[in-house]
């Protein structure tokens, strides 16, 4: 089984790059299933709407993952409980609305697809997503778990591949925007990367227009966020996942 996840989606260069060569890549790659995160979709980066979903969901992912702008856009709260196939972090609280699981089949396999969030420099809100892997893999019967841990540490995010060693088939981080090159397979068959990178203009400071982004350090007054229309690409990852539900091999992939 061949998973291609994608790196967040940042403003509508992102949605632009995504819609014209997300088909291409999967077919490069030979892509069974395609993850693909969601959370900076709309044009301001912050959240996504039910209509950029479905242009997400057109363009050819199987799932859609989110994370900290989850509710940037509140027009998507009723969308998150109705499509089961959009994820918000599993370890938010109950109370707010949508899915942080869910299950597809997928080369006769059931599939675990899973969203966290990390909490080192992020919001106080989530709980302990250590303990929100172990309930999903204890309580959740599947073939293949594959998560998407939203974080800003890249040392939580290694914790995690640790953690779900031997018991996930893929760990990939989101949220830094920036690819990282210590992709590789764990001792137990898990394959993990701490940042998939993003898809949009990577000629930006995360994807914001580099100015803007510096007058904003510099502490001048800036206007709202625009995204970076510079040098569009896709950015993500490529798990092979074998017979047993183990990863046999993780590399990065991108397409401008
Ligand atoms: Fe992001
Ligand atoms: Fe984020």
């Amino acid at each position: 089984m061949v998973v291609l996840v994608i790196g967040d989606v940042v403003g509508d260069p992102g949605m632009d790059v995504l819609c014209r060569r997300l088909r291409q890549l999967k077919k490069q790659v030979g892509a069974d299933l395609t993850v693909v995160n969601g959370e900076n979709a709309t044009p301001v980066g912050k959240g996504i709407t039910p209509q950029l979903a479905e242009e997400i969901f057109n363009a050819g992912a199987d799932v859609i993952t989110l994370g900290n702008h989850t509710y940037g856009n509140r027009q998507i709260c009723d969308y998150l409980e109705e499509q089961e196939y959009i994820l918000r972090p599993l370890n938010y609280p109950i109370q707010q609305p949508g899915h942080g699981y869910t299950l597809l089949e997928c080369c006769g396999k059931t599939v675990c697809v899973c969203n966290l969030q990390g909490r080192v420099g992020l919001d106080y809100i989530p709980s302990d997503p250590f303990a929100a892997a172990d309930w999903l893999v204890e309580e959740i019967r599947a073939d293949v778990y594959l998560v998407d841990f939203h974080a800003e540490a890249t040392s939580e995010k290694q914790a995690m591949g640790y953690h779900l060693n031997g018991r996930a088939a893929a760990v990939w981080g989101t949220h830094t925007h920036v690819p990282t090159a210590d992709e590789r397979v764990l001792s137990k068959g898990t394959g993990y990367i701490t940042d998939i990178g993003m898809t949009g203009g990577v000629d930006s400071v995360i994807g914001v227009r580099w100015e803007q982004s510096l007058h904003m350090f510099r502490g001048e007054l800036t206007e709202r966020f625009k995204p970076s229309d510079r040098d569009c690409r896709v950015q993500g990852a490529v798990f092979e996942i074998n017979e047993q539900g183990k990863c046999v091999a993780v590399r990065r992939v991108e397409i401008a």
